[in-house]
Parts: C-alpha cells; structure tokens; sequence
C-alpha cells in the first residue's frame, strides 16, 4: 500500500468518526454532513497541514488568536518545561508561578490603573466576570441600582448567557432572547450602512451623541458600557471612525458609567498596538483577554480591573463581599506559562514594531480588491480585515442569506490553499502577526482570486 492511498484512508476514517461522533460549534451539522471535512494534522508556522499532507496558510490565524505561528520553539519549550513540574493544580485556596508572573507581566503591559488580574478560560467567560465584577461592584459601593449595561448593536463578546445578553446579532442571539437580561442599546457607527452620512466623523458625532442620549437618561440605572475597542469584529470587522472609542470613554466618566473593554479579539497586537484601547488612549475600568493570551496555544482568559474595583470587594470574612467565582481549571499553569513565554516573544521577535510594514503592505494589497464589482466595503484595523461582498455595489445591496456568497469564496480559497472563515458576506483575513511578506501576498492573491472567480457567476 503507497503512503498516499494509507493516508486517504485515515483521512476518510477520520470524516467518518467526526461525522458520527461530534458536534462542531456554530456549524449546521446536515451542511457538515456532506462535506468533505479537512481534518488538520498539524502546523508549522503559518501553515496548517491536512491528513493528507495538503498545506494550507492560517489565514485566520486558528479563529483569530494565533500570535507566532505554530510550533514556536520558546512557546512549545516553555509548555513543556511546566508540564515536567505540575499540569495543573487549582488557583482556589492554592497559588503558582506562572500565574503570579504572568498577573506580574500583564499589570505592567495593561493601559492605565488595571492592576488586578482575574483568570478565566476563554474570552465569554472573560466577559462573564467583567459583568459580574461591575455589578458587584456598584452593589457594594451603596448603588445596587446601577444593574444594567449598555452596549452596541451589533455586539459580541461570546456564546455564554450573560455574554449573548451583551450582544446584538440577531442571527446569534435572537433564539435565546427569553433566557437573557435586558441592555441598552447603542448604534454602532458602521460607516457603510450609517443611514444619514458616509462621513466617518459624521457618523461618529452621531452614534457617540446616541450613546449620550442613553447615559443622559440612564445614568442611575447603567452599571456599566461594553465595547470592542476600534472594530466589531464578529459582526463582520466594523471598523469604528476615529475618535469614537475615546468619545464613548468620555462619556462613560462623565456619566458615572463603568467601562469595559472587551479586547479578547483585538488585543496582543491585532491592531497594531498591545492593545486596540491604547490607539485613543482610553483607559477602561475593566479589560478582557483571552484569544492571543497564549499566542493562540491553549484556553486562557483574564479580566483586569483597577485598584478601585478591586477595593471594593475588600472587607472582612464575615461582610461576605467575596467575588464568587472561579473555573476549576481557572489560572491552569501549562496555559500561563505558554502566555509568558508569548509576550517574551513580543519583545525579543519586536512583533509589534515589524508589525508596522506588513499592516502598510495589507493595507495597499487590499486596494486592489475594489476592482471587484462584488466587493462593496473593506475594512481593516491593523491586521483584521473584513471584505464585504454585495449584489449590486451602487445600492449596497446585500446577497441573500441562502446565497451562501461568504461560505462558496472561502471553498475556493481552500482548494488554493488557504483557511479562512466568513462571518456571513464578509470574508475576514486575520493573518498570525508574524506571517512574512511573500505569504501575506499569497494570502492577498488567493482571496482576491477566489472573490473574482465567486462573483463571475453574478
Ligand atoms: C470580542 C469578543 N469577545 C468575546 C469572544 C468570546 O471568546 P471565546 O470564543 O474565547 O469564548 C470573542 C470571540 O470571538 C470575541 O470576538
């Protein structure tokens, strides 16, 4: 038997096995029925490499928290290292290394007074303990009824209850609505859809000035506004204009509002800096991670808050003022230390400076990308780019969601050798930062490719 009819047949024994067994997340499971599944053997820098050898580029960088690449000696090493000394041991009652450094690490990089680290699994629960955090916080700060948050439409920040309450994509959210607590909602200055104005400023004065309106009448009841700094990624990379994060920040001190930057998809360099918030110099009370904590290696999650919120939650043993909560694998230290032995290649590879030249290099790539008639908006923040794919560009109108456009350009782009993930009719490019420039223009050119030959049939 040759090495490649051995491998077909893993390869068709492994389809096999997921398609009886498994239940894949936010996939229609009759669709996934009938494709023929990659199943991903492993991965070497940017490249992925399916069961039957074919490789292919991490265009979305492993769903957007791949930092270094695959296989990272320093990353691999420092797994490993732990994994010699302890696996795992809890973070209730007990302390460890990896999680003192890394809250150490994490402290110092943070934007502004986040001081205190809190460590969760992924980023909605992240997101969980920030709401929590803040509600608890006005409870025992004597306003119990600052209990609701505001948000934006269009919001997500994950999949957990209290999570998809802060969020606002229908598609998503809308089937659990009974089981969610009500928010304030805000509009997100989506420029290419903005109904009045297609000037980024316009549309800025106008949604911050909705988000006025809310805490205006709100204020006593608002414990906190959640944002995703600079773009929304999971609505389909709606970049926000200039100036509207450090807006909606002012508006959130003058109102006595508590602000939460969900930063699990923009943060570790995504955008071009550390963190998305420091682009405006917004300072929030509470911050989540989580995605590129590890360098997109293991489950690892943590919300920051200030000293001030913290304090709060001080007071003797019998006051019961305690934040109760926690994971059993909260804080695992083979995650902790894959997330320190990442942001000591921040420093040492430069990421963020070398960074510069390749979001200039996307950002020229992508103008070519207008010459499609289908490509109605692209839109990037430092490495996150979305490409929206219209029906007819001169009346944005969008294609029906039984069209499936986003799903058939990335087919393409996989038989040429490329992973992306559409966010329904946008296609998302969110390249592993340290991919190098000759990939990054064949990432460019199979997406453009794979969008010229989808569209040919419109
Ligand atoms: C902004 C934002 N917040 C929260 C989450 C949820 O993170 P996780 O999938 O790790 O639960 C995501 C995931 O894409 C996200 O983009």
């Amino acid at each position: 038997m040759t090495v490649q009819t051995q491998s077909r047949d893993k390869t068709r024994t492994f389809r096999e096995m997921d398609k009886r067994y498994t239940w894949h997340p936010f996939t229609q499971m009759k669709e996934w029925a009938r494709e023929d599944v990659v199943v991903i053997e492993r991965g070497e820098g940017v490249w992925l490499f399916d069961t039957d050898g074919k490789k292919y580029l991490d265009g979305v960088s492993s769903l957007w928290c791949n930092v270094h690449g695959h296989r990272v000696p320093e990353i691999d090493e420092a797994i490993n290292r732990q994994l010699g000394a302890v696996a795992h041991s809890t973070f209730l009652g007990l302390s460890h290394r990896p999680a003192i450094e890394l809250s150490e690490k994490l402290a110092a990089l943070a934007p502004g007074k986040l001081s205190r680290v809190f460590y969760s699994d992924s980023g909605s629960e992240g997101v969980e303990i920030a709401l929590k955090m803040a509600f608890q916080f006005w409870a025992q700060s004597g306003r119990p009824e600052k209990n609701r948050f505001a948000r934006l439409k269009l919001a997500y920040h994950g999949d957990t209850v209290g999570a998809v309450s802060v969020g606002g994509i229908e598609l998503f959210h809308d089937i659990y609505k009974p089981l969610l607590f009500k928010t304030f909602e805000a509009p997100s200055p989506y420029v290419y859809r903005w109904p009045t104005s297609s000037d980024p400023q316009t549309v800025c004065a106008e949604a911050a000035g909705e988000i006025e309106n809310i805490f205006r009448k709100h204020r006593g009841e608002i414990a906190a506004f959640i944002i995703e700094p600079l773009m929304q990624g999971a609505a389909g990379m709606i970049a926000h204009p200039r100036g509207f994060l450090k807006r909606a920040a002012e508006l959130t001190k003058q109102y006595g509002i508590l602000l939460i930057c969900d930063e699990v998809a923009t943060g570790f360099g995504r955008t071009g800096t550390m963190f998305a918030c420091e682009q405006e110099e917004v300072n929030p009370d509470i911050m989540v991670l989580a995605k590129g904590l590890t360098g997109g290696y293991l489950p690892l999650a943590a919300t920051l808050a200030t000293e001030e919120i913290f304090r709060a939650f001080w007071a003797d043993y019998s006051e019961c003022k305690t934040f109760f909560h926690g994971h059993t694998y909260t804080a695992n230290p083979l995650a902790c230390s894959a997330a320190i032995a990442s942001l000591g290649l921040f420093e040492k590879n430069q990421v963020l400076k070398n960074l510069r030249l390749k979001i200039e290099r996307l950002r020229r790539g992508l103008e070519k990308f207008y010459e499609l008639p289908i490509v109605g908006d692209v839109r990037q923040a430092g490495t996150m780019v979305g490409i929206e794919l219209v029906k007819d560009r001169g009346h944005k109108t969008p294609f029906a969601w039984e069209e499936k456009i986003g799903v058939r350009v990335i087919e393409r782009a996989r038989k040429k050798g490329a992973i992306l993930r559409p966010l329904g009719p946008v296609i998302v490019l969110m390249p592993p930062l340290v991919m190098e420039n000759t990939e990054l223009d064949d990432l460019l050119s199979i997406t453009y490719d794979s969008i010229r030959e989808t569209g040919a049939g419109h």
